[in-house]
């Protein structure tokens, strides 16, 4: 191939932008060496001008000049997509999905035999390049396919390998994690609020002691409960919160959500198989 590419994406959306901004910050290649096919032609014109990078219309030109393959559609999107790449995808291929829910099975099933898959569950967060990936090897994916889909997720957050059959739990866990975070902050500043703080002030708190926590959980590598027993004394006001936080069964209620957006990810898996 004398007009090969370093990766190529199919499907040139958000999450695609993100890995290739990603991927651009990273030095993963130049940025000429990147191919990005979409059906949205205007979309393709846009990721040109902004980052540099080569854009086709045609999915088959990025199969033909690309051995690793980013498939980065809508979920709904990838039957026919799969249909299409089928009488170009070769052995020699690395084809990484981001598809949620679609299962490493269903790919391999459309495709050549014993082509190699890995699947990768990131979340929104990847789009400001801190996300967190989970990533899980098909049937024929090699160590090497593994070490090279990490270094590409990498560059969008952190990243961690499972075996597929968790993948519906990284779903309930970090997939939907924002969502959980989202309203937890929007019930403390309510909180706030309710006890007198104006709106802004309770915001403002709240994002500061989220973003200090969190960095604290870092900087220190200390278990969550030891931080959190450093801040409560004996019969202070954290305490006395906490006591609340139990009586609401918190900590369960949390094991429950996590739980039903694992259930409910399964589910609709199971009707890709
Ligand atoms: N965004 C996230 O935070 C997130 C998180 C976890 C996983 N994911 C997964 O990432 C994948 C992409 O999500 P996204 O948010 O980036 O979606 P998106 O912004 O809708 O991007 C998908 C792009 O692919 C195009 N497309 C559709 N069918 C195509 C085809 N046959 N050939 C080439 N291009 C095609 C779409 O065009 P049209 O708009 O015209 O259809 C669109 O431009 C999804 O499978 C999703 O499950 C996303």
């Amino acid at each position: 191939m004398t007009d090969a590419m370093e990766i190529g994406f199919i499907g040139a959306g958000q999450m695609a932008e993100a890995v290739i901004r990603g991927l651009l910050k990273a030095n993963f290649c130049p940025s000429d060496r990147i191919l990005a096919s979409d059906i949205r032609e205007e979309r393709l014109d846009e990721l040109r001008v902004q980052y540099g990078i080569t854009v086709t219309p045609k999915n088959p030109e990025v199969v033909r000049r690309c051995e690793t393959l980013i498939l980065a559609v809508k979920p709904q999107d990838i039957p026919v997509l799969l249909s299409e790449l089928r009488p170009f995808v070769q052995t020699e291929h690395l084809v990484i999905s981001i598809a949620a829910g679609v299962p490493v099975a269903y790919i391999e099933g459309k495709l050549t035999h014993g082509v190699r898959v890995i699947r990768v569950m990131p979340n929104t967060p990847c789009l400001l390049q801190m996300g967190c990936s989970a990533l899980a090897a098909g049937r024929y994916a090699t160590k090497d396919d593994m070490m090279k889909a990490k270094t590409i997720f990498h560059a969008v957050g952190e990243v961690v390998e499972v075996k597929e059959r968790l993948m519906d739990a990284v779903t309930g866990l970090s997939g939907n994690g924002p969502a959980y975070v989202f309203l937890f902050v929007e019930a403390l500043i309510d909180a706030g609020v309710r006890m007198g703080l104006s709106r802004l002030d309770a915001k403002k708190l709240v994002l500061g002691t989220l973003r200090g926590a969190s960095k604290m959980l870092e900087v220190t590598g200390s278990h969550p409960a030891q931080l959190r027993e450093q801040v409560t004394s004996p019969g202070g006001t954290a305490m006395a919160a906490l006591a609340e936080m139990e009586k609401g069964a918190f900590r369960y209620l949390l094991f429950r959500a996590v739980e039903a957006g694992t259930l409910r990810s399964r589910q609709l898996g199971q009707s890709m198989t």
